[in-house]
């Protein structure tokens, strides 16, 4: 298939981009590279340009004879949607919306799109099903929830077929070690952690040890991204007109933050001194998947699911570039 990568040059774009590419695909990336690195994209398969800018989204979609779309490009950063709300619904959804249109207009009416637990916010049950009610605590959440809502008002009324993939925490790098996660600046636990193991930082801060959870820090569900990557590949042979997938995806293994590090010593060999900070604003106590739809109606199956074999991956690409895509 002819499929449009926006976002392509991210770090788990990237990743679908190399899987779907092995998998015979003819793949092309739409990215800015407000976020993305050039160097994580297959050369020559990179447009460099603006989800806002609906002529060239056109022209692209048409000078390829794209027949399917995966939309990763937005940004991700929960704390700074609170911050700057402005900066989520413009991009996140205004953009997307145009995109939208770039797609009916050129008459592609598949769409994989890259969703998200906080569409969730603080949910009631865990592990977290696709039942759960909907009720996002942050921008990023709501902006993410809008277009869930957009695409399947477009399947109702123009047959567009979509999946919207609820991603958990995506972790991990490719196993060959040269694709990975470069953010500046880095939130994440995993690299951060990395960071202080490769010297970069003194130390890693644990934002909140008095939540309800049995160590006392936040508990999340850590997903490989091959494993996000798979199923990005499954739900696009699933897609026709109208098929409306609504799937989350993780291990369904939780692990604290605690967890986390004392995986990372295991696997740097590095002390990994830590300090207690205050909670993070927003941070839900734990989210953990139940993605047994995923698994059903795909034949989706983890390939990672220990916490230090994903942690690996991770390691593998922070010390063989230890300043990123830059290095
Ligand atoms: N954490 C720390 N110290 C740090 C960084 C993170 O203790 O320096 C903790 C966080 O408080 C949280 C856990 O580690 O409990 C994981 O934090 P991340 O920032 O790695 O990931 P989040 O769970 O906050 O965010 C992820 C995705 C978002 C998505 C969100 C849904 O990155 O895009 O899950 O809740 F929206």
């Amino acid at each position: 298939m002819r499929i449009l990568v926006t976002g392509g040059a991210g770090y788990i774009g990237s990743h679908a981009v190399r899987w779907l590419a092995r998998e015979g695909h003819e793949v092309w990336v739409y990215d800015n590279l407000c976020a993305g690195h050039r160097q994580a994209v297959p050369e020559g398969r990179l447009v460099v340009g603006e989800l806002m800018d609906r002529p060239r989204l056109v022209e692209t979609l048409s000078a390829h004879q794209i027949e399917a779309v995966m939309h990763f490009a937005a940004f991700a950063a929960v704390g700074e949607s609170v911050a700057d709300p402005a900066k989520y619904y413009q991009n996140n959804v205004v953009a997307s919306l145009n995109l939208l249109e770039a797609m009916r207009a050129t008459g592609v009416n598949k769409m994989v799109f890259s969703s998200t637990t906080a569409t969730y916010g603080a949910p009631n049950r865990i592990p977290i099903t696709e039942d759960e009610p909907q009720k996002p605590i942050n921008p990023y959440g709501f902006a993410k929830l809008v277009i869930e809502q957009a695409l399947d008002d477009y399947r109702a009324a123009y047959g567009l077929g979509y999946a919207a993939l609820r991603y958990f925490n995506a972790a991990g790098a490719s196993p060959d070690g040269d694709l990975g996660e470069d953010h500046d600046p880095e939130t994440h636990l995993i690299p951060i952690v990395l960071q202080v193991a490769l010297g970069q930082r003194q130390n890693i801060t644990v934002f909140g040890e008095d939540y309800a959870t049995p160590d006392g820090t936040c508990i999340r569900d850590y997903v490989h991204v091959d494993d996000l990557s798979s199923a990005h590949a499954l739900a696009l042979k699933q897609l026709q007109p109208g098929t409306a997938l609504k799937l989350n995806l993780g291990t369904g293994r939780g692990q604290s933050v605690r967890e986390v590090i004392d995986a990372c010593r295991r696997v740097t060999g590095h002390a990994i001194p830590t300090l207690v900070g205050a909670r993070r604003p927003g941070d839900p106590p734990e989210l953990v998947a139940d993605s047994r739809r995923a698994q059903s109606v795909l034949g989706w199956k983890p390939r990672y699911m220990e916490i230090e074999e994903t942690i690996r991956t991770a390691w593998r690409w922070h010390s063989s570039h230890p300043r990123g895509y830059a290095g």
